[in-house]
């Protein structure tokens, strides 16, 4: 492992408590607005209908919410996480229908991926982890051998425009039809560099985890490298949220997607 992987690794199980608390079975509100209900959506092309099962591959599960939800459908879900005690988590809870599978995992590493059994998968799912993972060529090129023709990588970030380490949020007022209006804005100084920065993803995280700050075409071109096309692409805001405080990503940024939801489809073997 990389110091960088080797810090994030022990940061996520420290936090790992903490994270399952948070999340729970129903997740934090980025989970329930702006990716749960795009995934969905990406997912209804490939309903479960009682034939052969649809087997997808949950990376960087954390503690198997989205899992939980996936084999709920009916599903069959291989979920997997590097982080021991994220995984141990995960499996407290119930497993609907048996059809969840946990396995510690690290995917930056591509010997670590090969200790995952012959399957191939329908569909990949990565949701709200490429920017937490120290390297991501070993994924993209793991799904390219992989997922079946015409299945799907579909996977959620923090917009890397908008919503990354060096992101400044800002109120400023303005005087505007006679009177005064809040402006809320976002200022972005890094968005081409490719760094490690730290920092936390849940109030009262005690240890910080590095995020890694790509570029879209960072993630685009991997995967058209590895024979993915982008076939459904959002950009996902809070409409009508309550603001829990006048800076936090809430209604008050409602013009700013903190989330990218992309869907890749296979192309190729
Ligand atoms: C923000 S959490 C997302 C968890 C989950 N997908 C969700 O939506 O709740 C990021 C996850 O990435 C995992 N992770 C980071 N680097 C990893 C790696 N190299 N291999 C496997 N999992 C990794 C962490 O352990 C953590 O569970």
């Amino acid at each position: 492992m990389s110091d960088e992987n080797d810090f994030t690794h022990l940061a996520w199980n420290l936090n790992a408590e903490l994270w399952d608390e948070k999340m729970g079975t129903e997740g934090n509100d980025f989970f329930r607005v702006l990716q749960l209900p795009y995934i969905l959506d990406y997912l209804k092309s490939y309903p479960v209908n009682g034939d052969a099962p649809i087997h997808i591959l949950d990376i960087a599960c954390g503690n198997g919410l989205l899992s939980r939800k996936l084999a709920e459908l009916g599903y069959k879900v291989t979920a997997i996480d590097f982080s021991e005690n994220l995984i141990e988590r995960a499996k407290a809870y119930q497993n609907p229908s048996n059809l969840i599978q946990y396995q510690v995992i690290d995917v930056s590493d591509p010997s670590s991926l090969q200790q995952l059994d012959d399957a191939v998968y329908d569909h990949a799912i990565c949701n709200m982890a490429l920017f937490d993972i120290a390297s991501i060529e070993p994924i993209f090129e793991f799904l390219r051998k992989k997922i079946k023709p015409g299945g799907t990588f579909i996977f959620s970030l923090l917009h890397p425009v908008f919503n990354n380490s060096s992101t400044i949020k800002s109120v400023e007022e303005i005087y505007e039809n006679e009177g005064l209006k809040e402006v809320f804005s976002v200022k972005i100084s890094k968005y081409l560099s490719i760094y490690a920065a730290k920092g936390i993803a849940l109030s009262g995280q005690k240890h910080p985890q590095y995020y890694f700050n790509r570029p879209i075409e960072y993630y685009l071109n991997l995967g058209f490298q590895n024979g993915f096309v982008v076939d459904r692409f959002n950009e996902t805001s809070f409409k009508e949220q309550e603001t829990k405080n006048t800076l936090s990503w809430g209604s008050n940024f409602h013009e700013i997607p903190p989330v990218l939801m992309v869907r890749m489809k296979k192309m190729e073997r």
